[in-house]
């Protein structure tokens, strides 16, 4: 049996929240009805210790085993929020609520945590603690950080924490991890440049902000493919450059550039800060205009730790699931890199099957995952925590 039978069992009933949760989308830290939602599951199956408001809208809930000898306690995360995107999956259960959708099925997630908690709620075949963490604004809200920040890990006293994220492409039945380094860090820059504006045909008596502006693109691309060790990844991209200019004969006076830097290595964060900033000021200065830099620091590398995957990949084996324990690395980010911050950890990719990439309007996520999520929740609890 690849699954443990009890979830083969419940398929429909997950399959019914996750979709209920489909249709009733919530963005960021508003996700006031999934919280709702959760925490009413929860009571439902017997879970009496669930605290909202975490992290504003996060939900924590604990599951003793029958004995709580081992002094154990295991954390296991999913993501509750949707994505601004107007669905177009042509399925029948679609969003209720225009412009926002499960793009990213982390409706999925939370429907496969709730799934486990009913049956570690039944069953309760361990000896200790798990503590069900459902959080909001993982779409770039920082959810993770701010449940970390209220003090969840001290509070609830957790050891090793778990995630789960679907992957499309990936097929069903298979999941892929890596101990170290899996998802990228993401920072965000804005650069003000300003120029002098004037006369399209008086070039002379301007400073050319579009001119300086346009060096300023070329140069920082010399970041990557010069400064950086050609063996680091890291990636940075230019994604909007726009002038106050909107004749075709007005030379800009001021120029915003905004982009992103992504990388897999922890110490690249704070260098590429040091040389965006030497590029953008020193190359301004050389066209005699000036320019200021905004950076945001946002999700740290999601570090899986060694000895958590190996725990990862066992219980995945364990519940018959086929696993790629050495996936490469990808260069989206994720919050729950927070909470592998502050404990040890792993996160784990559950196969999809072939649909639409996460945060494509026609993505859809494939319920037959729904039992392989759920077992492997459980399965880490009990093999983390074996019965008495
Ligand atoms: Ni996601």
């Amino acid at each position: 049996m690849p699954i443990k039978n009890r979830f083969a069992e419940m398929q429909g009933e997950v399959t019914a929240w996750r979709r209920h949760l489909h249709e009733n989308p919530e963005l960021m830290y508003e996700v006031h009805q999934t919280a709702a939602f959760v925490q009413e599951q929860l009571k439902s199956f017997g879970v009496t210790d669930v605290t909202p408001g975490i992290g504003k809208t996060g939900v924590v809930a604990v599951i003793e085993g029958k004995t709580n000898t081992s002094g154990r306690v295991i954390g296991l995360r999913a993501d509750m929020d949707a994505l601004p995107i107007h669905e177009a999956s042509g399925v029948d259960y679609a969003s209720k609520t225009p412009g926002v959708m499960h793009a990213c099925g982390h409706d999925g997630h939370t429907a496969i945590l709730l799934g486990a908690a009913k049956y570690l709620a039944e069953t309760r075949n361990f000896d200790g603690k798990a503590v069900l963490i459902f959080q909001p604004a993982e779409e770039g809200g920082a959810g993770g950080k701010a449940m970390c920040d209220d003090g969840m890990m001290e509070r609830w006293g957790i050891q090793e924490v778990y995630g789960l994220h679907n992957m499309p492409g990936l097929p069903v039945g298979e999941f892929a991890i890596r101990p170290g380094p899996l998802m990228a860090s993401s920072d965000e820059f804005e650069i003000i440049v300003t120029g002098k504006g004037g006369h399209a045909a008086a070039p002379h008596d301007s400073i050319d902000t579009t001119l300086v502006a346009s060096q300023i693109v070329v140069s920082l691309h010399s970041i990557v493919s010069r400064n950086v060790d050609p063996i680091k990844r890291v990636v940075l991209t230019v994604g909007t450059f726009e002038t106050d200019s909107t004749a075709s004969n007005v030379i800009a006076h001021q120029a915003r550039l905004q982009g992103t830097v992504r990388t897999l290595d922890p110490e690249y964060r704070t260098q590429a800060e040091t040389w965006v900033r030497r590029v953008v000021e020193n190359t301004a200065e050389a066209f005699g205009a000036s320019a200021e830099v905004n950076w945001s620091s946002s999700y740290p590398v999601t570090i899986n730790s060694e000895t958590e995957t190996g725990y990862a990949v066992e219980a995945a084996e364990a519940v018959g699931i086929s696993v790629d324990a050495d996936t490469p690395p990808i260069m989206p980010s994720e919050d729950f890199s927070y909470m592998l911050e502050e404990r040890p950890g792993a996160y784990i990719f559950l196969g999809n099957g072939d649909t639409a990439m996460c945060h494509h309007p026609a993505y859809v996520f494939d319920d037959e995952a729904i039992p392989l999520g759920c077992s492997w929740f459980a399965e880490l609890v009990e093999r983390r925590m074996p019965a008495k």
